[in-house]
C-alpha cells in the first residue's frame, strides 16, 4: 500500500481514538438544558439540624432506602440520611450555586458515594427511585407536587414534609419540632388510590348537590315566574294571530 495512503488511514484511526468532547450538538443540549432552569419556586431557608433528624425519624428511614431531597439547598438532609442511616440519598435543586455547596459539604462529610446531587428542576425529575421524598416548600408548590408524586412514586414510599400540609390528602401522622409542623403520608397503592379519587369525586359531587338543594326554593320561585310569563307571552301570541288569520282570511264563496 501506499505509503501516504497509510499514514492518512492512521491519521484517521488516530483521530477515532482520541478521547473526545461531546458532539458539538450535545454541548448545545447540555446548555440549553442548564439555561432552560427557572427561577426557583421557593426560597432558601435550610431545616434546621433538629428538625432534619426529626423527618429522617419520622421517615422510619433505613440504610435499605433510598431518599430524595426535592429542593436540597446545602444538601444537609442527604448528607444526614447518607452519614447516620447510611443510605443513598440524592438532592435536587434547581440553583446551581446550592448545589455546589451541597456536593462541598457531602465530600466534607466523606459521604459522595452515597449522597449525590442533581441541578434540576424538582418538576422534572424522575422520581421514580426513591423509597423516602422530603419536602421543605410552600403549600402552593406542595399541592402542585402533589400529582406528580401520586403517579410517579412506588405505593408504601413516605413522604415528609416540614411545614406545609397537602390540603385535602390526610397525612397518617403529624408531630411537631420545636413550633414547626411536620407530615407523613404514605403512597397508597394505585387501587386504594383509584378508590380514594373516586370517593373523593362523589364527596364533592355530594357537596354540590347539598348546595343546589339549599337554592331549591328560589329556584322554583325563580321557575314558576318564568313559566307564568311564558305562559302570557303564548296566549298574546294565539291570540295576535288569530286576529291576523280573521283579518286576512280570503272572503267565503257562496
Ligand atoms: C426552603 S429550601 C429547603 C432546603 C432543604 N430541603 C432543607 O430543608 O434544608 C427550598 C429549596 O428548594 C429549591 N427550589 C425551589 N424551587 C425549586 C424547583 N422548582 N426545583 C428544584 N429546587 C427548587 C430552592 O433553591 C431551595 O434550595
Amino acid at each position: 500500500m501506499n505509503r501516504s495512503i497509510v499514514c492518512l488511514l492512521l491519521a484517521l484511526g488516530l483521530a477515532n481514538c482520541t478521547p473526545s468532547e461531546p458532539p458539538a450538538g450535545e454541548i448545545d443540549q447540555q446548555s440549553t438544558k442548564a439555561a432552560k432552569l427557572r427561577k426557583p419556586d421557593v426560597r432558601y431557608e435550610p431545616s434546621p439540624h433538629s428538625v432534619v433528624r426529626a423527618m429522617l425519624t419520622l421517615a422510619g428511614l433505613s440504610r435499605n432506602d433510598v431518599l430524595y431531597d426535592l429542593g436540597s439547598g446545602d444538601g444537609r438532609i442527604p448528607i444526614a440520611a447518607a452519614r447516620e442511616y447510611g443510605a443513598r440519598a440524592v438532592g435536587i435543586d434547581i440553583d446551581p450555586k446550592l448545589v455546589a455547596r451541597a456536593r462541598q459539604n457531602a465530600r466534607e462529610a466523606g459521604v459522595t458515594r452515597l449522597a449525590t446531587f442533581r441541578n434540576e428542576d424538582l418538576f422534572e425529575a424522575d422520581l421514580g427511585g426513591a423509597s423516602v421524598v422530603t419536602l421543605f416548600l410552600y403549600p402552593d408548590v406542595n399541592l402542585k407536587l402533589r400529582p406528580k408524586l401520586l403517579a410517579e412514586l412506588r405505593p408504601g414510599t413516605r413522604v415528609v414534609s416540614h411545614w406545609h400540609d397537602m390540603g385535602d390528602w390526610k397525612p397518617d401522622r403529624m408531630i411537631e419540632v420545636e413550633g414547626r409542623p411536620l407530615y407523613l403520608w404514605t403512597i397508597p397503592n394505585r387501587a386504594d388510590h383509584r378508590a380514594r379519587g373516586e370517593h373523593l369525586r362523589l364527596r364533592r359531587l355530594a357537596r354540590a348537590a347539598n348546595k343546589q338543594r339549599r337554592f331549591r326554593e328560589p329556584g322554583v320561585i325563580t321557575n314558576g315566574l318564568r313559566q307564568a310569563q311564558l305562559e302570557r307571552w303564548a296566549c298574546a301570541l294565539v291570540s295576535l294571530t288569530g286576529a291576523w288569520r280573521e283579518a286576512h282570511a280570503a272572503p267565503r264563496i257562496g
